[in-house]
């Protein structure tokens, strides 16, 4: 549409230009967050006690909350992920790139998505979390559990059996509070059990969403980055040519790669009152998505936007949401990303495409790569 709002058949409202996609991020009273419960072709049987304890624990967690419920419950974690808490994180960070990485021979044929970047930021946050080494590799399965079901195109089987790995997390999860609030160690559960703000503190199933929040929520999109980031240098060899010759450049083409190429695609509200977005009226009750993609192509705000271009200033994409949901992690993921690709370069100064070419995962909110062979 000549406006950049689309209206679907489902009712559904889509938006594409920066300003719409700023200005309705920024109003969380219009544009709900709590979409959870009635997520597009959300289906629970209340029957299932699996499914009813999936519901209990992840529809409360704040990405789905408003204020003032949310505002309480991203004061309670907010300090224990600061930017100051996250730097402290690079330890961690470093030697886990450095543990898989290292054992990879040169040359190698190797799948960058489940030999490395589906791998890395579950390890960090584990390692942060403080979940036991032996139990890492089942988050990677369990964490689907969380973002599948709130996908409009998994259904059937395949969603109750997401459902019942996310319930699977949550049960694992209430041991481990368990644990720590008996031994308390250095680590973000224990901050998190112990958190308290004004004398409140997070109940049982608040820690539990909130810990498999942080879990699940950096895991695809920062595998996203380092995939998608690592294909962007492959696809323009002069910017990647540019980034071996002055590696200060390393900041700004990772915020780069974080527009160009968004891990989170479209992110979706619920309304709560009429409202007019680019001359299009919206309705109460109408559900809307904003495209991260259309706000950071959007010529208004950035001069030849298609145009892949590391040394890019200024760069205030959208890659991370705005206003109050803004995402918690991203100093976290764009450590990751600082600490993991000049690694993965520099150790492998021939990285190149492998014999077969990227496979991605058809899902509508987060693009997620599949494979992505490289030598
Ligand atoms: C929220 C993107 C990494 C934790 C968000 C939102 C976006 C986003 C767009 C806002 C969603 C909304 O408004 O509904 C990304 C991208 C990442 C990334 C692109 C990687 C490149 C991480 C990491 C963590 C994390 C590493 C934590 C370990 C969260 C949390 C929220 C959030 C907890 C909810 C914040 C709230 O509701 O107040 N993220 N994220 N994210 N993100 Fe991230």
């Amino acid at each position: 549409s000549a406006n950049g709002v689309h209206l679907l058949e489902t009712g559904w409202g889509l938006v594409l230009r920066y300003d719409d996609v700023a200005d309705l991020l920024r109003r969380p009273t219009i544009f709900s967050s709590e979409r959870f419960a009635d997520s597009p072709g959300a289906i629970h049987d209340a029957s299932d006690p699996l499914q009813r304890r999936y519901v209990e624990v992840f529809g409360e967690v704040m990405l789905f909350q408003d204020p003032p419920v949310h505002t309480r419950l991203r004061g309670l974690v907010k300090r224990t992920f600061s930017p100051t808490a996250t730097s402290r994180m690079r330890e961690a960070v470093e030697r886990v790139t450095d543990e898989i990485l290292s054992g990879f021979a040169p040359d190698q044929e190797i799948d960058l998505v489940t030999d490395f970047a589906d791998i890395l930021p579950a390890w960090v946050i584990s390692d942060i979390l403080g979940v036991p080494m032996a139990d890492r590799s089942r988050f990677r399965d369990w964490s689907t559990g969380f973002s599948a079901p709130l996908d409009p195109t998994c259904q059937g089987d395949e969603r109750t059996a997401a459902i019942h790995d996310g319930a699977a997390l949550i049960e694992y999860l209430e041991e481990l509070i368990e644990s720590r609030r008996s031994a308390p160690g250095d680590d973000l559960v224990s901050l998190l059990v112990s958190a308290e703000e004004e004398g409140d503190r997070l109940t049982g199933d608040e820690l539990a969403g909130m810990i498999a929040l942080l879990l699940v929520a950096g895991n695809e999109t920062t595998m996203n980055l380092l995939t998608g980031g690592t294909q962007l240098l492959f696809d323009h060899p002069d910017q990647r040519e540019l980034l071996a010759s002055d590696p200060a450049l390393i900041d700004s083409a990772i915020e780069e790669m974080l527009r160009f190429d968004p891990p989170f695609r479209w992110i979706g509200r619920v309304m709560r009152e009429d409202y007019e977005v680019g001359g299009t009226a919206l309705h109460a009750g109408q559900w809307v998505f904003v495209s991260l993609t259309g706000a950071n192509r959007d010529p208004r705000h950035f001069d030849d936007p298609d145009r892949f271009d590391i040394t890019r200033q200024p760069n205030r994409h959208l890659t991370f949401g705005s206003g109050i949901h803004y995402c918690l992690g991203a100093p976290l993921a764009r450590l990751e990303a600082r600490v993991a690709l000049p690694q993965l370069l520099g150790r492998f100064p021939n990285l190149r495409p492998g014999a077969s070419g990227p496979r991605c995962q058809p899902q509508f909110s987060v693009r997620a790569y599949e494979s992505l062979p490289v030598r």
